[in-house]
């Protein structure tokens, strides 16, 4: 399963890239309204940081409009995957943009309909988002096993399933369970996955215990 994380804060993506954990990044209008940066100037610095997909979201909801912003996005790196909504403008986008070979992340996704759609619109990503399903009483991850199921059964699709408004490390772990391809995983997430209280009791024991041993090996 590949890692990306979700945000844009540059800080935050140096030091998960320097565990080698990450293999992309996500970003959103509201990531890049947090951040309080330039779109480009972040999603420049980010491409430098990490070799893989990075993803920078138009912000026009038109077609025309739409490919224009992505055609001065797609100049900053050739890693910059175009976000689209998924709306009929949004697929249309996701359509051109994928004749010409370049990596589309179909986002807002609530649906399986929609992420067949997105599919069929040759979408390189379909972000589906649990935690905001889950957030309105329905279960976000039944809808990561619907499309990973329907995705299967059509082995024409190269589209990848990557699970989006990830909340907390179950969410991650179902998601592999199934076998989606990609988590954006919020910073804070990902900090949680190193942790268990064992893990932090048996470290405590090890010390003590080698402390008694008066050794050092360097
Ligand atoms: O980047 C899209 C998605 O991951 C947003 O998550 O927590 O705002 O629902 P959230």
């Amino acid at each position: 399963m590949k890692f990306f994380v979700d945000t844009a804060e540059i800080a935050e993506i140096r030091e998960l890239a320097a565990t080698g954990l990450l293999d992309g990044v996500t970003t959103n209008p509201s990531l890049i309204a947090k951040s309080g940066r330039n779109i480009l100037e972040v999603i420049a610095e980010i491409c430098e940081v990490v070799p893989g997909p990075v993803s920078a979201e138009v912000a026009a909801t038109e077609y025309d409009q739409m490919l224009k912003e992505a055609a001065v996005l797609r100049k900053i790196a050739p890693n910059v995957a175009i976000k689209v909504p998924l709306t009929q403008d949004g697929l249309r986008t996701c359509y051109a943009l994928s004749q010409e070979g370049v990596m589309v992340n179909v986002t807002l996704c609530f649906s399986a309909a929609q992420a067949l759609l997105a599919a069929k619109a040759g979408a390189t990503f379909i972000s589906p988002f649990v935690g905001r399903l889950d957030d309105i009483g329905q279960n976000g991850m039944d809808l990561i096993a619907d499309i990973v199921q329907i995705y299967a059964n059509y082995p024409a699709i190269k589209t990848e399933v990557l699970v989006a408004s990830i909340r907390n490390p179950i969410h991650l772990i179902e998601a592999a369970k199934m076998g989606a391809d990609v988590a954006t995983i919020p910073p804070g997430v990902i900090k949680q996955l190193y942790g268990h209280p064992l893990t932090d009791e048996g470290l405590a024991t090890f010390l003590v215990d080698w402390a008694k041993t008066g050794q050092s090996i360097a």
